[in-house]
């Protein structure tokens, strides 16, 4: 499997023949490396909540690839109004695709569609596939649901945002990092805008002193796990 950060919290990911997206926000992301029209293939795209900045392209690549949508029910629902072929999840419960196991996890935040209408419950995705598990926290707060995760999902690579003031910021991540037992940690969601700027260096630190890896991701790299 093959992880690609395209900025915010914007991951492709490669698994045999399959291109999956979690939140392929592009237009409109200035820490993205590329754009919309760069994307070559995309099969399904996996949303964690409906704000902007996940929600992202999914309609232009949903159009062009006749991806399927990974929703929980009502943005799903939204999606599926939008002409796009859906596959409705929800908090806790998990699906066997041709490309892997996607299970929704509990997320403390808030979800609208772009438009700002109710978009149900915000997400975490947990992805298995060749092997590997790797976690996507959505947009959250930190939240004690994390133990039950990391307890019950061998974790190997995790994704979380520290930008603070929308979601957890440095020091609750660290402290997610432990609850859920991941043992590499990949910062997502800062530097993006102003109001999310965060020190990952210090972040990293935080996280190697508790005898975990942290990959720091630009926009562009990818690593094969
Ligand atoms: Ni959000
Ligand atoms: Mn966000």
């Amino acid at each position: 499997m093959k992880l690609i950060f395209h900025g915010h919290s914007n991951i492709e990911i490669n698994t045999g023949d399959y291109t999956v997206f979690i939140d392929p926000f592009i237009s409109g992301n200035p820490a993205c490396d590329i754009k919309k029209e760069d994307v070559k293939k995309c099969d399904y795209i996996i949303l964690t909540h409906g704000h902007g900045d996940h929600y992202g392209d999914t309609d232009f690549l949903a159009t062009k690839f006749g991806a399927t949508v990974l929703a929980t029910f009502e943005l799903a629902v939204y999606a599926e109004k939008k002409g796009h072929k859906t596959h409705q999840l929800n908090l806790g419960g998990g699906f066997n695709f041709p490309f892997g196991r996607v299970k929704l996890t509990p997320a403390h935040h808030s979800s609208s569609t772009p438009e700002g209408n109710y978009a149900g419950d915000p997400a975490g995705v947990l992805v298995s596939a060749e092997g590997k598990t790797i976690y996507h926290a959505g947009d959250t707060s930190l939240l004690e649901d994390m133990k039950i995760i990391g307890e019950t999902n061998n974790i190997n690579y995790a994704m979380l945002p520290i930008g603070d003031n929308y979601t957890m910021g440095i020091d609750d991540a660290v402290k997610a990092s432990v609850y859920l037992k991941a043992e590499n940690i990949i910062p997502i969601h800062f530097n993006t805008f102003d109001l999310i700027k965060a020190d990952v260096e210090e972040f990293s630190r935080k996280v190697e002193s508790i005898g975990k890896k942290c990959i720091i991701m630009k926009p562009g790299d990818s690593i094969d796990i």
